[in-house]
C-alpha cells in the first residue's frame, strides 16, 4: 500500500525575540506569572517585512533543502494558517509562486491551531489517492497581528513563525512497522466557537478583528479533547503509549502538555516541548516543535511520532507517524 513518509522537515521564525519581561511596561503582568501558568519564557514577533507567505516560504525552503530536493519535485502545497496575508487568494498560492512553481497545486487549510494536523492528514489522502506524489506540508502564522496588544488574558500566549514536512509517497506492507502516516483522529464541534475567536472577518464586521479567548473555558476542555483524539488513534493503530517513541504536542501551554501526557501515561522524557521558545505559534506550532527535535537528533528514522493539537472551534486531532 501507498504511504506518506516524512522526507524533510524545516523551520523559520521571525528575527525578533520578545521576552516575557518585555510586556512588562506595556500591560499588568510579570515574567513570573507569564511562565508559572504557560511555561512560555519568549515568543517571536514578525517585523512588517515578515509575513505568513515569507516565514512559510523560508520553512519550506528548509525543509526542502532537508529532504534534498527543488520546488520542481513538489505536486501539492498545503498550509495551515488563520493569519493569512490577504482573505484571498490562498496564502498557499503566493508561497508557490515565491518557490518559482508553476504547476501542480496549492491550497490553505483553516483548523487554527489544529490546522497542522489536519493538513497533514489532508495530505495523506492526496497522496494515498494517488492525485500527489509529493507535498509540502506547512505550518505557517503571524499571531502578533490579531492579537489585541492591550488585553494581558491573550496577548502575552502567542508568537509567530513557520515549520514544514516534506511528505512522499512510499511503499509499505500495511502494518505499524511501515514508515509514514499510519493513522489519524480528527474532531470539530462549533458549538464551542465563542471561548475562542477573532471578532472580525470578511462577511460580518470586513475587518481583520483580533483574538479573543476564555482561557480558563479553554483550559478545562483542553485535556480531555486532546486525550479522546489520541486514545482513538491508539486504538486504530493497535499501540499503546508504551509504544511510542516522541509525543509532539501543540505547544499551547505546558500545564495542558503535562496533564495530557500523565493522563495518557506518556513520558515526560518522550514529550517534546517548545513552548517555552515559541509561545503558541497555531498551526505553526507541531511543524515547529518536530523541526527542533529532529534537528537536534531527538527524532530519527524509524521512531513512532504522536503529533496532536486543540484550538479555535474547537478544533482537535492526533496523528501517528513512523519517521
Ligand atoms: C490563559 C491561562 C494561562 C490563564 O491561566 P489561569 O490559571 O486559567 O488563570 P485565570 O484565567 O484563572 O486568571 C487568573 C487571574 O490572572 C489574571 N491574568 C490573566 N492574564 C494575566 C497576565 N498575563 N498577567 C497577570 N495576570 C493575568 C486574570 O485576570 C485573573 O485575575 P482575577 O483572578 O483577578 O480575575 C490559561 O487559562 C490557559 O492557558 N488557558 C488555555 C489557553 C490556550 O491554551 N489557548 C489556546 C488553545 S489553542
Amino acid at each position: 500500500m501507498i504511504r506518506s513518509v516524512v522526507r524533510g522537515t524545516g523551520a523559520a521564525l521571525p528575527r525578533r525575540i520578545m521576552k516575557n519581561a518585555d510586556f512588562e511596561g506595556m500591560v499588568e503582568t510579570s515574567d513570573e506569572w507569564i511562565a508559572q501558568r504557560t511555561g512560555i519564557r519568549q515568543r517571536h514577533i514578525a517585523a512588517d517585512d515578515e509575513t505568513t507567505a515569507s516565514l512559510g516560504e523560508a520553512a519550506a525552503r528548509a525543509a526542502l533543502a532537508n529532504a534534498g530536493l527543488t520546488p520542481d519535485d513538489i505536486d501539492l502545497i498545503v498550509l495551515a494558517t488563520s493569519t493569512p496575508n490577504n482573505t484571498f487568494p490562498a496564502t498557499a498560492v503566493e508561497i508557490q509562486n515565491r518557490l518559482g512553481m508553476h504547476h501542480g497545486f496549492a491550497f490553505d487549510m483553516q483548523a487554527v491551531c489544529s490546522g497542522f494536523v489536519y493538513a497533514v492528514t489532508t495530505a495523506d489522502l492526496y497522496i494515498r489517492g494517488g492525485l500527489a506524489k509529493r507535498v509540502l506540508v506547512i505550518g505557517s502564522e503571524t499571531f502578533s497581528r490579531i492579537l489585541d496588544w492591550s488585553d494581558r488574558s491573550t496577548c502575552v500566549l502567542f508568537g509567530d513563525g513557520a515549520g514544514a514536512l516534506v511528505l512522499e509517497a512510499g511503499e509499505g506492507t500495511g502494518t505499524i512497522a511501515d514508515r509514514g502516516v499510519l493513522a489519524a483522529s480528527l474532531r470539530s464541534d462549533g458549538a464551542h466557537k465563542d471561548k475562542l475567536f477573532v471578532d472580525g472577518g470578511p462577511s460580518t464586521t470586513g475587518t481583520v478583528g483580533h483574538l479573543r479567548m476564555e482561557g480558563r473555558e479553554v483550559f478545562k476542555h483542553a485535556v480531555g479533547m486532546i486525550t479522546d483524539v489520541i486514545e482513538a488513534t491508539f486504538s486504530q493503530a493497535g499501540i499503546t503509549a508504551d509504544d511510542l517513541d516522541w509525543f509532539v504536542p501543540h505547544q499551547a501551554n505546558k500545564r495542558i502538555i503535562d496533564a495530557s501526557a500523565k493522563k495518557l501515561g506518556i513520558a515526560e522524557q518522550k514529550v517534546v516541548v517548545t513552548v517555552d521558545l515559541h509561545g503558541n505559534t497555531s498551526a505553526a506550532s507541531v511543524p515547529l516543535a518536530l523541526s527542533v527535535a529532529v534537528a537536534d537528533g531527538r527524532i530519527k528514522k524509524g521512531d513512532l511520532v504522536l503529533l496532536e493539537a486543540m484550538g479555535g472551534g474547537f478544533t482537535w486531532g492526533a496523528v501517528l507517524v513512523r519517521w
